[in-house]
């Protein structure tokens, strides 16, 4: 990690500061510095979006106004997170260089308007991105309020105009070489989708080619690398210029559910950044799941994210209350947001930064959550809220940098992920494979059992158990690192719906792959899809237990079974089994089953294993309990995810960093109420 950063020994507090928005009103600005102290924020994350205020017209630079604000911020203690601002652009820019906007699938050219719309290939956009980003890196790489770079804004999106074409079939001649290789890994005599010429090849569009799942692969796959190219030619200036200045882009989460990002495969784009940072967005207080659910999901994406680069991350952006996209939205009730940003904490991240430091008096975002509501006062219930969170995170500022141990893996596989959604056949709707995910995760979460979501690339040898359900698109790789993992001592746990496809979405020939039946020691022979009102079980030791969507029919070879069937023509036959294969094991659940079996399931494997991070904690049900950790303490944070007080019993001692004494060995949590408790070691 570069130092300027490192440097830093606080947790950072702030976040999205568009003070661009404001130059006509210089006693907001004013009332900005002011607020900022009371609030307890230190750091500023500017120029997201401020290109019209930084270029007005073509060539003419003003920088005067941001030159007072990073002064004025640093003058009083804080630090700036500088954006480049190649997320919006001025009309000027698109009105004279019409080449910069995009086109969408149907071959449509964008007009002007609205953000994070331009051609990734568009020489003209990244000379004047590159040309701004030499200004900035010139002109503030110096500064001592610089600790970090913030390029662009939400990357997301393709672009299908001519340039793109040319840039991916360059992309197709440099993987495949031939084009007689193309047809090979696309099937493409199928509907006579055999290209004679690189020429013919074009973009998937939903008026034209749509139904060759290699080419859709590919599209995606070109999609990130072009997007990373096009953010590697704006982090080029910055590099040069300020080589001890980390850089970050904010990644994003999909839907309500918190899903990981669909659209771009961030474990290739982490591997550009030099920390990863976010934008967390729960729908707290929804009503369609319990907050404790709710904390399950902003769990295991805060740990997918926190994994791919395995360092601390940072929260770009949340909100102190509402947001102005969802549905609904929903103020955060008092003691969610020191909650929420406590969570975030405590499943690695260094900061909680906010979109947005004050509300904008016009245009969409203008009612979004903001530390300074339109009232710009200090008595504003969020306001002083944020000052509080600004208040603990001094207090336990200490856990900068210290990172989780997990023993327990979750796979996660972008382009699994891509090729499962885009599979034709199964049920259209219960795919459902980050939620299926998720709910394996909940297992862990609720036994406050700390787990990394790793992708199928990543080293798996630290760890006691590896849980990749659903691996649908499987490349021989993957099967070889996954029999290593287990031979040499690991446990893996699969499922239903795996090993179909290898990586352009050809299927694996002469039945299930070899590999994969040495490792669990079974042959799949078929695969049911059951409609939503369908209903199987299984008999797992005693007990009988609902199975949905899936059923695998099983032949079970050196495969011990521990479940079966109840039902249907496959009554009896093999439906969760576990294998022994040298020093590991391999289990197999060929069902989609309910959270109950799951329970059960894992309460096993991790009393063979014997984990358990927290015997000091006796808690009740919806507490929390996630651990951080670096070479002198553990910190152990304790939140109470529910509308109801708790009981928790802690044995040993700890200090709570909070309220800075030796903790309680009974406490009462209150409704959303957290600790902060260090153990040295
Ligand atoms: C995104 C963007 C911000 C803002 C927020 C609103 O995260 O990066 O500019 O629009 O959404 O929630
Ligand atoms: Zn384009």
């Amino acid at each position: 990690m570069k130092n300027i950063y490192n440097n830093e020994k606080r947790l950072l507090h702030g976040g999205d500061y568009n003070p661009d928005q404001w130059l006509d009103y210089p006693d907001i600005l004013k009332d900005d510095l002011r607020l900022m102290k009371l609030a307890n924020v230190n750091t500023m994350t500017v120029g997201i979006f401020a290109w019209s205020a930084l270029e007005p017209t073509e060539g003419n630079y003003n920088f005067e106004w941001l030159d007072k604000i990073i002064d004025d911020v640093y003058n009083q203690g804080g630090r700036v997170i500088l954006a480049t601002p190649s997320g919006a652009r001025p009309a000027w820019l698109s009105e004279k260089y019409p080449e910069v906007l995009r086109t969408n699938d149907r071959r449509e050219k964008m007009l002007h308007g609205g953000r994070h719309n331009h051609c990734f290939s568009s020489p003209i956009y990244r000379e004047k991105t590159q040309k701004m980003n030499y200004k900035l890196a010139e002109r503030y790489g110096n500064h001592p309020a610089l600790i970090m770079w913030h390029v662009s804004n939400e990357y997301s999106g393709d672009c299908h105009c001519e340039l793109c074409q040319e840039n991916f079939r360059d992309w197709l001649k440099n993987k495949y070489k031939t084009i007689e290789n193309v047809n090979k890994a696309w099937w493409g005599p199928f509907w006579s989708h055999t290209y004679t010429d690189w020429s013919q090849i074009e973009s998937p569009s939903s008026i034209g080619e749509n139904a060759v799942h290699g080419l859709n692969l590919d599209w995606k796959r070109f999609v990130t690398d072009q997007t990373i190219d096009f953010y590697e030619n704006e982090a080029k200036p910055l590099r040069e210029l300020t080589p001890n200045v980390p850089i970050t882009t904010n990644f994003m989460a999909d839907t309500d559910d918190l899903i990981p990002f669909q659209s771009l495969n961030y474990e290739k784009f982490s591997k550009h950044v030099d920390i990863l940072s976010w934008d967390c967005y729960p729908a707290w207080h929804n009503d369609w799941e319990t907050t404790k659910d709710l904390a399950t999901k902003v769990g295991f994406i805060n740990d997918l994210y926190r994994s791919l680069k395995q360092q601390p991350f940072l929260i770009m952006e949340c909100t102190p209350s509402g947001v102005n996209w969802h549905n609904v939205n929903k103020a955060k009730r008092p003691g969610m947001h020191t909650l929420a940003s406590m969570q975030l904490l405590a499943h690695g991240s260094d900061s909680v930064l906010y979109f947005q430091w004050r509300k904008s008096r016009g245009s969409s975002e203008k009612f979004h959550g903001a530390v300074v509501d339109h009232d710009n006062s200090e008595e504003n219930r969020v306001f002083k809220e944020v000052s509080q969170v600004g208040e603990i995170l001094d207090k336990i500022k200490e856990i900068k940098g210290s990172m989780k141990q997990s023993k327990v893996a979750i796979i996660y596989d972008w382009e699994n992920d891509w090729a499962l959604k885009d599979a034709q056949g199964f049920g259209k709707e219960s795919r459902r494979y980050p939620q299926t995910l998720q709910s394996h995760y909940k297992y862990f979460w609720d036994k406050n059992i700390s787990v990394d979501v790793v992708t199928p690339q990543q080293d798996l040898s630290k760890y006691s158990l590896v849980v990749a359900p659903m691996m649908y698109m499987m490349t021989e790789e993957t099967m070889d690192r996954f029999r290593d993992y287990v031979k040499n001592g690991g446990v893996l746990v699969g499922s239903y719906l795996s090993g179909l496809v290898n990586e352009t979405d050809l299927t694996y020939l002469g039945g299930w792959p070899k590999t994969l039946q040495e490792i669990y020691g079974i042959d799949v022979k078929e695969i049911d899809t059951l409609y939503p009102k369908d209903r199987n079980s299984i008999k797992f030791g005693n007990e009988s237990f609902e199975v949905v969507d899936y059923c695998t029919i099983i032949e079970a070879k050196e495969a011990e079974v521990l479940a079966k069937y109840e039902e249907d023509f496959y009554k009896n036959t093999p439906a969760i089994t576990k294998n022994n294969l040298e020093k590991g094991k391999a289990y197999f659940i060929g069902a989609r089953t309910n959270q109950e079996f799951l329970s059960k399931f894992y309460d096993k494997i991790v009393k063979d294993l014997d984990i358990n991070e927290v015997e000091d904690f006796i808690s009740e049900c919806g507490i929390s309990i996630q651990i951080r950790e670096n070479e002198d303490a553990k910190y152990y944070f304790v939140m109470n995810f529910t509308e109801e007080e708790k009981n928790i019993e802690i044995k040993g001692s700890y200090i709570d960093l909070i309220l800075g004494k030796e903790a309680e060995i009974l406490n009462i949590m209150k409704p959303y109420g957290v600790y902060v408790l260090k153990k040295n070691k």
